[in-house]
């Protein structure tokens, strides 16, 4: 399955082609529209496969309280009842309708056409740095072998009274992390993946970022993943430009409340003299490694991969043998 690499732009044109002196028109366009009707919208749909594709013109009349998803699935209904689309929830919730809405990541059933400058055509196309499974919808299983490769949450023995017990301040920031709704928005708009394909194979992408500082913060896991966020997992690559931050949905400080510090503790797992010295003078045990129970799965580079989400896999399963969310 092929990548697209350049901007899907509205000049490569398929199926309809674009609105205008001598083009086709668009769907949805009566012949006989009547001037003094409904407003209309005009929108540019991506169509297309992992073979190419381009925009589409379609024209609806403008209802209130719309949400892109809700003009989607218009279309979808009366124009383009082949027209591929993924959402679930309808609430932003899910994660599941990711997509690019002029061309900036966006969930389209959180994005009201209100905000939206109508008076203009407004494009729609998938996310650009996954492949292309059809129309709106790509694979983002490379997400999944990435998640796949971190090593689950791992707590020591309780307390004697059978009881974990950590501080409201260390529950507030993995809190923070785990509003996570996975709807890659912030792997889609990291330039580390979005223009260098190569890099997935060693880069596990701000969304995971934030999954391996919520651990590495975590005061009752006993895990070490530095050696393994910092080697295999591509965290130098990140030069902090905040991009996945500003299109979080939820809100997530990814790059202020988990990246950074997340750097600072590989830093301080390397070359911070004090902390050696430290851990000399007071015998502290050091954590295990992540190795020790680090799986090295394949990457997928968009191809599926039957082993993708480990379910299965033994390796992949925590002390107790069983996946943990942590
Ligand atoms: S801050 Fe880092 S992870 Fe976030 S978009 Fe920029 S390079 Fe990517
Ligand atoms: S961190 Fe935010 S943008 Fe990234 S997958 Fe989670 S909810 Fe989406
Ligand atoms: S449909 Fe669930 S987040 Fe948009």
């Amino acid at each position: 399955m092929s990548v697209p690499t350049e901007p899907r732009t509205a000049g490569a044109v398929a199926g309809n082609g674009t609105a205008g002196a001598g083009a086709p028109a668009p769907h949805g366009t009566s012949a006989t529209a009547d001037a003094t009707g409904p407003r209309q919208l005009h929108l540019q749909l991506w169509r297309g496969d992992a073979d190419g594709g381009g925009f589409v013109d379609y024209e609806v009349p403008a209802l209130e309280g719309e949400v892109v998803l809700d003009v989607v699935h218009r279309i979808q209904a009366e124009h383009a009842p082949d027209l591929a689309v993924r959402w679930n929830c309808k609430a932003g919730k899910c994660g599941s309708c990711s997509a690019e809405i002029n061309g900036k990541p966006r969930l389209m059933c959180m994005t009201r056409m209100s905000t939206l400058d109508t008076s203009q055509t407004i494009t729609v196309s998938p996310m650009r740095a996954f492949p292309v499974m059809r129309d709106l919808v790509t694979d983002v299983s490379y997400n999944f072998v990435v998640a796949a490769r971190i090593p689950p949450f791992t707590p020591g023995p309780p307390e004697p009274d059978g009881t974990y017990r950590m501080a409201q301040v260390d529950v507030d920031r993995g809190q923070e992390m785990r509003k996570c709704i996975e709807c890659f928005l912030c792997q889609n708009v990291c330039h580390v993946i979005r223009d260098h394909e190569d890099n997935k194979p060693h880069y596990a992408g701000p969304r995971f970022f934030a999954r391996l500082a919520e651990l590495e913060m975590h005061p009752l896991d006993t895990l070490d993943r530095r050696r393994l966020v910092s080697e295999q997992l591509g965290l130098g690559l990140c030069n902090i430009t905040k991009c996945c931050t500003e299109v979080c949905p939820e809100g997530i400080h990814i790059t202020d409340n988990a990246i950074i510090p997340l750097k600072e503790r590989v830093v301080d797992a390397r070359y911070d003299p004090v902390a050696w010295l430290g851990r000399k003078l007071l015998r502290r045990p050091r954590p295990a490694p992540a190795s020790a129970v680090a799986v090295d799965l394949p990457v997928a580079r968009g191809a599926h991969d039957p082993t993708i989400d480990g379910r299965s896999d033994p390796a992949v399963l925590g002390r107790n043998g069983r996946r943990s969310d942590g």
